[in-house]
């Protein structure tokens, strides 16, 4: 089938990339055009692992094709994926703006029957308003449908999560558009969930503001432990082999960060307002999200006691590993706090350092982990790359100028580095 997508950012991009791995011909587009022009000589605008050989391939098969258009997109295909960002304003309500940018070209471009769907995180009744949109501007009076298909990707892991998925939702209003959709994915063996528009769309704001309230479940869990001496990792995995919790989601840490849970809880909670209905459960999630950066740094202060010269290493900038990703990554935060505070900071991520270079100013920036260590005064572990648990940590040990690791990722057993000679504090254990 011809498939045309709008918004080649990270989730259009892999799904367009996912589309033509299953046969189909696909048309990506984004108003970017040194990303479209990047694309078309076979390179990846992101990081996500495995994802660059497969756009080749695609390109290779003539399966993936690239434009700044949207008129040729809407040509070039029945079915039209909206997938471009959906930013929190400063409220926390999503920006849709852009959504009824491209609603209003997709409608002006149309010269027969179209099925637009959803592939961005938007609240309840947006399918109500781009349909809306879509009749305004709908200039040659074509038949149309509108429908919902959220995506459920994770970055590091993103074209797995789409080729197999736990479950393809989609909202429609009848059974043409259904067909459709069932056509597109007929390829993926996955359990299907038909529903109607608005109960797609809250699936999968209802399904992030869940994984999110499970982190901060276990984070204030960690907290608990602490302070009664007890392990977080032993209780979350005591807790999870029930398979009415399940084990996923249950790591204490740093807090979540990425470009969704944050945006999506904050959104959800604007559109429950919106509503008229508190969801006071969303508001504890976030607050206890933001004060585990908080007691992450105030370890790193009751461990250094002054911070003023003491040069600190940070091991992992990305919000999570296998990502270059750095949108609202806690390391953020804790770098910044502890910058102002006079602490000189080394740093290292695998991929993300490029990304972090925009963000983070005035640290220094190591090619490895040992250049990290070298003379620091503490290690602090953000990201839980494989890189890290794989280090030589009596080297480690001993180059650095006073040898204390705070792990802020759980990555290592705390035995283990209190007998290689570590001062060594973690999450909840
Ligand atoms: C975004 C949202 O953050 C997420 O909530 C939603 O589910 C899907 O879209 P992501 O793919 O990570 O996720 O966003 P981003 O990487 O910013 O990609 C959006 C792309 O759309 C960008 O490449 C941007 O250039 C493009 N775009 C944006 C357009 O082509 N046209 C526009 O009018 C606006
Ligand atoms: C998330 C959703 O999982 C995905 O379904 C949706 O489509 C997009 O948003 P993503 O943000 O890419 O995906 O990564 P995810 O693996 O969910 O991690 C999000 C954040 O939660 C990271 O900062 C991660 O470190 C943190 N996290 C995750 C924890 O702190 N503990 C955990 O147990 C799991």
């Amino acid at each position: 089938m011809e498939i045309s997508i709008i918004g080649a950012g990270y989730v259009g991009l892999v799904t367009g990339v996912c589309f033509a791995e299953l046969g189909h011909d696909v048309m990506l587009v984004d108003n970017n055009k040194e990303k479209i022009a990047m694309l078309k000589a076979g390179k990846s605008p992101i990081y996500e692992p495995g994802l660059e050989p497969l756009i080749t391939k695609s390109i290779k098969n003539k399966k993936l094709h690239f434009s700044t258009s949207i008129p040729q997109a809407v040509k070039f295909a029945q079915s039209i994926f909206v997938a471009v960002n959906t930013p929190p304003r400063q409220d926390g309500t999503a920006d849709l703006s852009f959504v009824a940018t491209v609603s209003k070209e997709i409608a002006l471009a149309m010269d027969g029957y179209r099925l637009i769907v959803d592939k961005s995180t938007v609240p309840v009744h947006t399918g109500e308003k781009v349909a809306e949109t879509i009749k305004r501007y709908n200039k040659h009076k074509v038949d149309f449908d509108v429908a919902s298909n959220p995506e459920f990707l994770r970055e590091g892991s993103a074209i797995d999560d789409t080729l197999y998925p736990d479950r393809i939702v989609i909202g429609v209003s009848n059974k043409r558009s259904a067909k459709i959709l069932r056509e597109i994915y007929a390829p993926i063996k996955s359990k299907f969930v038909e529903t109607d528009i608005n109960s797609a769309e809250i699936i999968k704001h209802a399904s992030n503001s869940f994984l999110a309230l499970k982190i901060s479940f276990s984070n204030s869990l960690a907290h608990i432990c602490e302070l009664a001496g007890a392990d977080v990792e032993e209780v979350t995995h005591g807790m999870g082999l029930d398979k009415r919790i399940g084990k996923s989601f249950l790591n204490a840490g740093i807090g979540y960060g990425g470009s969704c849970f944050p945006k999506d809880v904050a959104a959800f909670i604007g559109i429950s307002d919106k509503l008229g209905y508190d969801f006071k459960i969303l508001k504890t999630v976030e607050d206890v999200n933001m004060d585990q950066r908080k007691s992450f740094i105030k370890k790193v202060e009751d461990t250094l006691w002054v911070l003023k010269d003491k040069t600190v290493g940070v091991l992992g900038l990305a919000f999570k590993p296998n990502t270059d990703d750095m949108r609202s990554a806690p390391s953020i935060d804790i770098i910044e706090t502890l910058k102002a505070e006079g602490a000189k900071i080394k740093a290292y991520d695998p991929q993300a350092t490029q990304n972090a270079k925009q963000i983070i100013k005035n640290i220094t920036y190591c090619k490895n982990p040992y250049e990290v260590a070298k003379n620091a005064d503490a290690l602090l572990i953000l990201t839980e790359w494989d890189e890290f648990k794989e280090l030589d940590l009596d080297k480690i040990c001993k180059q650095m100028a006073s040898p204390i690791v705070i792990d802020g990722r759980n990555i290592f057993q705390k035995s283990e580095m209190e007998a290689k000679g570590f001062v060594y504090k973690s999450i909840g254990r």
